[in-house]
């Protein structure tokens, strides 16, 4: 069966995800799992509108474009920016629309994990066992995730960064490029985590940490 979906950003998050919903289809044998029905976007760039167009997709408006679609379209947030995603999240919420969990076949997500829906898992990103995911969590590319973590909503994990296990990282977190975070801190809602950063200490809600050690 094959269901559709629109990606929600027409930024680099959501061309991205147009490349995982690619890599699901191209990875089974029948019929797509997913047609893209295109991009909404309410603030959309001249140079994102074009990549779009390069995409052979295409852009459907502003986010209203979602209001009366058949309740089995299912909506991907490509918006980046945690906090971003989570007021995006809100703005069409009326909308009913459920979200898509789409994991690149090469992610790997360990089968006792809970996840809410719009998981959004790139390439090489892996979380290992017993990990709890909020809604709208965003795994890039060659992420990691240890055991027994819990994520909270519209979370961040970017390129290679590690959260090491029984970490708490809360809704709204950044967890930057390439950082890692020791085993068993919390990183409070809001935070934002530098590239590179070493978190060996808890980080409070709404702070910015960098360098290593996190500071
Ligand atoms: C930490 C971060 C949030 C700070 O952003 P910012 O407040 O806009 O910071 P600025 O670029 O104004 O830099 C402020 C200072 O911090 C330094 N700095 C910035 N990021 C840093 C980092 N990750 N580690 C160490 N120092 C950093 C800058 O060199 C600058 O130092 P200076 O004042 O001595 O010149 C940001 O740089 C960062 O690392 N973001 C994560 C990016 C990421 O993961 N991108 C991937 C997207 S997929």
């Amino acid at each position: 069966m094959t269901t559709n979906v629109v990606i929600v950003g027409t930024g680099g998050m959501g061309r991205e995800i147009f490349g995982i919903v690619r890599a699901i289809n191209a990875n089974v044998s029948d019929a797509p799992v997913w047609r893209v029905l295109g991009f909404v976007d309410d603030y959309p760039t001249e140079s994102g509108l074009k990549l779009v167009q390069r995409l052979d997709v295409p852009f459907l408006g502003p986010s209203r474009w979602l209001a009366g679609q058949s309740p089995t379209t299912h909506v991907a947030l490509g918006v980046g920016d945690p906090r971003w995603r989570r007021e995006t999240d809100l703005a069409i919420q009326p909308y009913g629309l459920p979200a898509a969990t789409l994991v690149h076949p090469a992610a790997e997500i360990g089968p006792d994990c809970v996840f809410e829906e719009g998981l959004i898992a790139l390439g090489g990103a892996r979380v290992t066992t017993n990990v709890i995911v909020g809604r709208h969590v965003h795994l890039n590319q060659n992420c990691t995730v240890g055991h027994d973590c819990v994520l909270g909503d519209h979370v961040s994990v970017n390129p290679l960064a590690a959260v090491s296990g029984y970490c708490r990282i809360e809704s709204g977190v950044m967890i930057g490029t390439t950082a890692a975070v020791l085993q068993g801190r919390t990183v409070g809602r809001d935070a934002t985590v530098g590239a590179g950063a070493v978190v060996t200490r808890d980080v409070a809600g709404a702070t910015t940490v960098k360098g290593v050690p996190a500071r």
